[in-house]
């Protein structure tokens, strides 16, 4: 083996070695499928995230039937996008969102995305985003972007995920 080749051999191995440690900390992920939402998955995913958006910091009382609602409109898109992440015949948790074409490329709009709250904090949001970007990468798409809330700990996933603020956009809204 050459120099190079072998400085490379170590990376890789060390890498491998240190995500097998970060995983370690969490077994259940090894046993977790990822795949991307089917109409008869939204029921399950509709009670995920009316229980997991009831708590702090969002407190939001939604019911059944319009998270539903809106987990269908999203699924019905045309550019539609998910992935759902299924552990034990489980819905763990799910991001969904859509496709839009833009003149500099098609960016992904992500809509939602939760982890049901006990296994938060276990990697589990890292793997649905890792699947989910590989496979918008591989449909041509180059841009994520997302509302969420200031200084909260979903954007710090979001940060550690690689997303940053984007200091030329702000959201506004008005009351009708
Ligand atoms: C935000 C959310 C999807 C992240 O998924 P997750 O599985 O908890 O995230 P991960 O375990 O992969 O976390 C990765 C990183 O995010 C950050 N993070 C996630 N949750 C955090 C928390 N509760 N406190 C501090 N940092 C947190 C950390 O930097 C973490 O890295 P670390 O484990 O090395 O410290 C999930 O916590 C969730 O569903 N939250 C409630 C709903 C929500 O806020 N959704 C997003 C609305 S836009």
């Amino acid at each position: 083996m050459r120099g190079n080749d072998l400085e490379r051999f170590l990376n890789v191995s060390n890498l491998v070695v240190l995500n097998c440690v970060a995983d370690k900390r969490h077994p259940f992920l090894f046993q977790m499928k990822l795949q991307p939402i089917e109409h008869q998955h939204l029921k399950e995913c509709a009670n995920l995230f009316v229980s997991v958006f009831s708590n702090p910091p969002w407190n939001e009382n939604w019911e059944i039937e319009s998270a539903f609602n809106r987990l269908e409109d999203f699924y019905n898109m045309p550019w539609s996008h998910s992935v759902v992440a299924i552990l034990e015949e489980r819905i763990i948790g799910f991001a969904i969102g859509y496709i839009e074409r833009w003149h500099q490329g098609n960016s992904f709009y992500l809509k939602e995305m939760c982890v049901e709250s006990t296994k938060q904090q276990s990697g589990v949001g890292t793997k649905i985003m890792d699947v989910l970007s590989q496979n918008l990468v591989d449909k041509g798409v180059n841009k994520i972007y997302l509302l969420t809330a200031r200084d909260s700990l979903a954007s710090a996933f979001y940060s550690k995920c690689g997303f940053c603020n984007n200091s030329k956009i702000i959201m506004m809204s008005k009351t009708l």
